[in-house]
């Protein structure tokens, strides 16, 4: 069988050191392995396959769109496109809105920053997002990203990005310990920014609402005052929920946690879209902002946008979280999750704190001192302990997403309770293997 290990260059990764395994089929939550294994996925891949792998539902509609219609470029009409739209629109309560497909997460974000430029006629407008984000790995993104890896790459000034620092509760951000406060003041320090900056020269706020791969899940009163802030302000917010979207966080979409009183102006979807079964993504517009954008011309687009097949598996997708409840699956098996965890952290000192929960994403820190919060390893360096622990769970046949000193809990929504349970209790295991003198 071929093998990618001397042809490919590999993503996120140093190429002489890449050793993944081959995959060459799934089921559930389970992926087959080349090698004959089979491995429960307490990830969801890239936090993207919420509906598990190869989703016959999805699987089938990506096979009868192929035998009408494969491609038609976006700028004419496909009947998938629309009845997705439509779906999009009613599931986020955003009525007279419209969509904008995308390929992906990234190039939803960076479009999103484009329609609030243009529909607030700031076309240098800044846009104010947080350290410790993760917005995608194009230019722009990197530069709309606070993300410690790609800091060097992108300059965020030269992209008219501001960032303030996050909501960070666990490690004091800004002097407080109290995550109420902590949410309080880290939302000050975005009105200050756009304050500063001075509202009529800054177009939108971009933040993750909820989940994020750098693990920061924000106090419950911070999207809340993001909102108020920028409502008063008359700055736009965009909710960056390719993470968060679709189940992960107990909701279709994570600010819905806050009702009405968190809907943002646009939002940016990708992963769960399709469960990853096709690449897409997109920009869900508010009745304002696509109402400004009626009359004026759109200088944007790439060749795939809202390409048939993956608008077909996006509608499959959607129908499949609704007629199997995953949203709500998610919800209740988030509970049990943050349970399970925090009770690992009472046997467990290398665990510092445990974060999420709100649907089936949780974080775990793990800390050289828990009294004093000292992070095991400098961010964002994984501690060599916390790779051969990813390593033993591997061989033991659970696959763990670990960044930095976190480990990331988002497994698909489809997964069996009998299987989170058996993942959980191999998690303990290994903690006590891997850290024995912090349990
Ligand atoms: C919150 C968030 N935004 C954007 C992206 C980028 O999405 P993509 O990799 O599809 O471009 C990601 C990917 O992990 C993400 O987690």
């Amino acid at each position: 069988m071929a093998s990618e290990h001397d042809s490919v260059l590999h993503s996120w990764c140093v190429q002489s050191q890449w050793q993944a395994p081959t995959v060459v089929g799934g089921s559930g939550a389970h992926l087959q392995l080349a090698d004959g294994r089979r491995i429960l996925d307490m990830s969801s891949l890239a936090e993207c396959s919420n509906l598990g792998h190869q989703h016959p539902a999805i699987v089938r509609a990506i096979r009868e769109q192929a035998e009408h219609l494969c491609f038609v470029t976006s700028a004419w009409g496909a009947q998938p496109r629309a009845e997705l739209a439509e779906a999009i629109l009613e599931k986020a309560g955003f009525d007279g809105g419209r969509v904008f497909f995308t390929l992906a997460g990234a190039d939803a974000n960076e479009n999103a920053v484009k329609f609030a430029r243009q529909a607030s006629g700031k076309p240098h407008g800044a846009i104010v997002t947080r350290d410790r984000s993760y917005h995608g790995a194009s230019y722009a993104c990197m530069a709309l990203s606070g993300d410690a890896r790609t800091r060097a790459q992108a300059d965020p000034a030269s992209f008219g990005v501001l960032h303030v620092p996050p909501p960070y509760a666990y490690h004091g951000a800004f002097g407080s310990h109290d995550a109420m406060s902590c949410g309080e003041r880290a939302v000050e320090a975005v009105a200050t920014a756009i304050d500063h900056e001075g509202a009529d020269k800054v177009a939108a706020v971009m933040m993750e609402p909820n989940a994020g791969t750098n693990g920061i899940v924000a106090p419950d009163n911070y999207w809340p005052g993001l909102r108020e802030a920028t409502r008063a302000r008359h700055v736009a917010l965009i909710a960056d929920e390719v993470m968060s979207g679709f189940g992960r966080c107990g909701e279709w979409f994570a600010w819905q946690r806050y009702g009405d009183a968190g809907k943002p102006d646009l939002m940016t979807l990708a992963k769960g879209l399709t469960g990853a079964h096709l690449p897409l993504g997109a920009v869900v517009l508010s009745k304002d902002i696509a109402a400004r954008l009626e009359h004026q011309m759109l200088y944007t687009g790439l060749t795939y946008c809202g390409h048939p097949l993956s608008c077909a598996a996006g509608l499959a997708a959607l129908r499949a979280y609704e007629q199997e409840n995953l949203i709500e699956r998610s919800r209740t098996l988030g509970k049990t999750l943050f349970a399970e965890l925090q009770a690992m952290q009472s046997r467990h000192s290398v665990i510092g704190d445990v974060r999420g929960g709100h649907g089936l994403f949780a974080v775990i820190e793990l800390v050289a001192d828990r009294a004093t919060r000292e992070p095991l390893s400098p961010w964002p360096r994984t501690p060599d302990a916390l790779n051969a622990l990813v390593d033993a769970a591997m061989a033991d046949g659970v696959s763990f997403a670990c960044r930095g000193n976190l480990i990331l809990l988002a497994p698909p929504l489809v997964i069996g309770e009998q299987d989170l349970a058996d993942a959980l209790i191999l998690l303990d295991r290994l903690l006590t293997l891997f850290f024995p003198s912090a349990s």
